[in-house]
């Protein structure tokens, strides 16, 4: 198992050696490298078992770096930047040649985002290079929110987990691309697209499908438990139709409950979509264990992070 560390120092230095090194982040632990090491990026790869042609996340550790990653910002991804970085929000930008490749899995754009975590912006600013991360968990998995879920997932494929306690939000960064008619959603998550439409106006919706898996994050069947799971608008009935399984109940607030199932996961008893969508991958990993013949999630309001929680459960659901 690697080692779960709260040495900043001795993390940097490993990565300085070309090694990889799981980081925390405000939304999901990610598993780094510097983006200028082929080496570090390919065992990205490789201990991830992602498929090269899924491109990679760099994170820098201000705005004012994005002008050493991306060639051109568009004024409206500039004012983005400002508004909401450090935080959950990637931008989608033409790529500078210095840009390696296998980051970008050869496309002319690069992802970038600066993190909102204490401890990663610390290391960000004490390396002389940016860190390509996606998240620290193998293909099609969930996603790790705390170190110990990293632990569990890996044996000694890298030597360090840098400890940053659980993630505040919970589900991966919103991803946002640029056209010459403005702003296009590609992947919904932390931060809410009313907050961005705020600035942008209506997003155009990226069009999405399994042969032109341009941000797999899109692929349809993701984040997904062992266990069969289903998403239901109607509790009661889902339980009925499953009468006599070992049932695992996955809850939004206090409204449902129920005396035929085995486990019930409430994902936030006051009804907060916030603390839902930081609950959400711990409550998966938890129902994940207990031998279930099925997990039934509560689809959610579709506004707001209730959007992005649905759409996580989409895929986590999809067979
Ligand atoms: O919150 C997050 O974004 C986390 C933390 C660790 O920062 N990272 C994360 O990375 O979710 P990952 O690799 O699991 O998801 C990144 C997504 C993938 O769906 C990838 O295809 C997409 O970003 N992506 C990266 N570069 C892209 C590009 N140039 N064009 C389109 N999609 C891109
Ligand atoms: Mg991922």
């Amino acid at each position: 198992m690697p080692t779960i560390t709260h040495d900043t120092d001795l993390v940097a230095q490993s990565l300085l050696d070309n090694e990889v090194a799981a980081i925390p982040t405000e939304t999901v632990y990610g598993l780094a490298g510097n983006i200028f090491s082929e080496k570090a990026i390919r065992r990205i790869y490789e201990v991830k078992q992602r498929p090269l042609f899924n491109p990679l996340i760099v994170h820098i550790a201000d705005v004012s770096q994005m002008e050493k990653v991306a060639t051109t910002i568009p004024p409206l991804a500039k004012q983005l930047a400002e508004k909401f970085w450090p935080g959950p929000l990637t931008l989608l930008l033409p790529k500078k040649d210095t840009i390696p490749d296998i980051i970008t899995a050869g496309k002319d754009t690069v992802a970038i985002r600066v993190p909102n975590h204490p401890v990663t912006l610390s290391l960000l600013q004490q390396l002389p290079f940016p860190l390509a991360a996606p998240s620290a968990n193998p293909f099609s998995s969930i996603s790790p929110t705390t170190a110990e879920h990293v632990a569990a997932y890996f044996k000694d494929e890298f030597p360090f987990i840098l400890q940053g306690g659980p993630c505040k939000k919970g589900i991966e960064s919103t991803i946002i691309g640029f056209n010459e008619d403005g702003a296009i959603i590609y992947r919904y998550g932390s931060l809410a697209i009313e907050e961005i439409e705020k600035i942008t106006g209506p997003l155009q919706e990226y069009i999405r499908n399994e042969e032109n898996p341009d941000a797999p994050g899109m692929l349809l069947r993701h984040y997904a438990p062992s266990t069969t799971t289903i998403l239901s608008s109607d509790i009661e009935k889902s339980i009925a139709e499953n009468a006599g399984k070992k049932i695992g109940l996955m809850l939004f607030d206090h409204t449902h409950t129920s005396d035929q199932a085995a486990v019930i996961e409430t994902l936030s008893v006051s009804g907060s979509m916030e603390e839902a969508a930081s609950n959400l991958y711990a409550a998966m990993h938890r129902l994940d264990h207990h031998q279930l013949d099925i997990i039934i999630a509560e689809r959610f309001p579709d506004k707001g992070l209730g959007r992005s929680i649905n759409d996580r459960l989409q895929r986590a659901t999809h067979s």
